[in-house]
């Protein structure tokens, strides 16, 4: 079969034919289901799709065609077509970047629960500190990732300071513990008030190591404290852990509501299973007991209908859960009492009732024996430990 050309050869020149959607070599991709050869130099390819009616067929056609055609001794080409296997989507799904996380890497973590809105200064930070708190008051094993790598609050409300989290001997960051909670927020390796820029991929490595390279262990709740606002930390939580449920906070006026459904439209995009919405600054009462409904009244509930999911808790405005975030302990430990206190305590055993403690969010899997090395030194400079991060 001199002149004819072998497989690898038109492997090799299939490399130049990209994924117009997926931006990738269909090599790498894997979608190069078959090759065969005739002693004649017809060579026949199958090219694997994601959907079969995929509109870049005739892309496919053309490219891979002219690619083959090029190689000698080739006299004809002909591209066939067929759709990938389930399996073989989650493959791809994988390579892409979903669920990327090593297995294992949250293995002992049984749920998943991300908070965010829309907007911001809706409460976000303060909610998640007392359920955390409350979680924990329940005797749940509770941890905290605080997203907002712009704007971190929790190590504040946590009276956790500028201390550098220690590094085990197998590497992992240690996360710091308060109020029975573990806490790992990027605030623990900045100057305070320093500024953080981050670009893409520094914030997915960051979060990314932050899932992974932190020594969770059991859990069976861990929080995660998101950035207002519907971009990138979302979406990148959202690939890493597509198990996460999302809980969505609002205020009762119209406008919030809107922004918040903003997110929730978000979070069903990148297929996040919304769990539910709290109202937060529902009223106000008085020492007298008047209330006073200062940002409107229904909005909460308005959203958890159209969402089709439960209103978790309508946590009223209360001076002392402003002074407690202040003061680094959480108002349902400093004042259990507390109407709004009150209101999270409730709110998280509602939570409780409807998250399965048993269901482990990845397969637990054997500690690879090769482990991870060198990632994260724990050296002395001032650099967070083991991230690049970019820090003005
Ligand atoms: N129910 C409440 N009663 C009184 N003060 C509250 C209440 N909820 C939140 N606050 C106060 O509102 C401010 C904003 O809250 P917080 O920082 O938790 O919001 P956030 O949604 O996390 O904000 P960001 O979007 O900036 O992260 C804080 O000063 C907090 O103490
Ligand atoms: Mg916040």
């Amino acid at each position: 079969m001199e002149g004819v050309t072998n497989r690898d050869e038109i492997l090799k020149a299939l490399e130049v034919v990209i994924d117009p959607e997926l931006h990738r070599s269909i090599v790498e991709l894997d979608m190069v289901r078959s090759i065969d050869i005739s002693p004649n130099g017809v060579v026949d390819v199958t090219v694997s799709l994601t959907t079969p009616g995929c509109p870049i067929k005739g892309h496919f056609q053309a490219t891979v065609a002219d690619a083959a055609s090029a190689l000698e001794g080739v006299t004809h080409v002909n591209v066939y077509f067929d759709v990938l296997t389930d399996t073989q989507k989650a493959t791809l799904q994988q390579k892409l970047g979903r669920a990327s996380l090593p297995e294992g890497a949250l293995a002992q973590v049984a749920n998943v629960i991300c908070v965010g809105s829309g907007k911001g200064g809706v409460g976000k930070s303060t909610l998640t500190a007392n359920i955390a708190a409350a979680l924990a008051g329940e005797g749940k094993r509770v941890g905290i990732l605080d997203a907002d790598v712009w704007g971190y609050s929790i190590p504040r409300m946590y009276g956790l300071g500028a201390t550098r989290p220690p590094v085990s001997a197998e590497r992992k960051i240690i996360p710091l513990e308060a109020h029975g909670v573990k806490v790992m927020s990027i605030g623990f390796f900045v100057e305070e008030d320093a500024a953080v820029v981050w670009r893409g991929p520094m914030l997915h490595k960051a979060l990314t190591q932050f899932l992974q390279d932190v020594a969770w262990g059991a859990l069976d709740y861990l929080l995660v404290d998101l950035p207002p606002g519907t971009g990138d930390v979302s979406m990148t939580l959202a690939q890493l852990l597509p198990q996460a449920q999302f809980l969505i906070v609002t205020t009762p006026q119209q406008t919030a509501q809107k922004v918040a459904r903003r997110s929730a439209h978000m979070a069903q995009k990148v297929s996040l299973e919304i769990c539910g919405v709290v109202e937060n600054m529902s009223s106000f009462t008085t020492p007298s007991g008047e209330r006073f409904t200062i940002f409107g009244e229904g909005g909460g509930q308005e959203l958890a209908d159209e969402l089709d999911v439960p209103l978790l808790g309508k946590v009223p405005l209360t001076m002392p859960l402003r002074e407690q975030a202040d003061g680094g302990l959480p108002l349902v430990i400093e004042d259990p009492d507390d109407p709004a206190a009150q209101a999270i305590r409730h709110l998280a055993r509602g939570l409780l009732a409807m998250t399965p403690l048993e269901l482990p969010v990845l397969e637990p899997v054997e500690a690879s024996p090769s482990g991870r090395t060198g990632s994260h030194q724990p050296d002395e400079s001032r650099k967070p430990v083991g991230m690049s991060l970019p820090m003005a």
